[in-house]
């Protein structure tokens, strides 16, 4: 059950994130999307993080453990990547046109590795 909650709330972290990147030329729907975009899927590897442990001692749901290492290893860097969106984009929002070259590619690696996250997610677990 709370996987299928967990994918839910991917699928819509997933369409908020492409939404953004396609506003990323309006600086105020571009921010505010990506906000709620990172603090949310922030909050869903916690929820998962915080429920998993329990669910796996309960039930057999690893169906590929392989799967699984790589999903979460791109879950992790995902959200470390965040962090750099965070930090080149404060810094092009207060004028540093310089960055922008930086978040452009951090920003385009950060979206593919979500969308990989997001595939692998589904044939990892059951
Ligand atoms: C995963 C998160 C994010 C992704 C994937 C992303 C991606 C992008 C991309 C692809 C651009 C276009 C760069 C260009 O073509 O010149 C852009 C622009 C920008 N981003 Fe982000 N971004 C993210 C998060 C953020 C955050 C958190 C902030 C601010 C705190 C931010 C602030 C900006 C600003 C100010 C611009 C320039 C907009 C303009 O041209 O006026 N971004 N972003």
């Amino acid at each position: 059950m709370s996987t299928i909650i967990f994918q839910i709330q991917s699928t819509l972290i997933v369409i908020l994130l492409i939404f953004g990147v396609y506003k990323r030329k309006n600086r105020q729907i571009h921010i505010k999307t990506m906000y709620t975009t990172i603090i949310w899927d922030i909050l869903l590897v916690l929820q998962i993080e915080l429920t998993r442990g329990a669910i796996n001692k309960a039930s057999k749901v690893i169906e590929n453990p392989m799967l699984l290492n790589i999903h979460v290893s791109l879950a992790l860097t995902t959200v470390l990547l965040y962090f750099a969106m965070l930090f080149t984009g404060n810094k092009l929002k207060k004028g540093f046109e310089s960055i922008r070259t930086q978040h452009m590619f951090l920003g385009w690696t950060t979206l593919t590795l979500r969308l990989l996250t997001y595939i692998t997610s589904f044939g990892a677990v059951s």
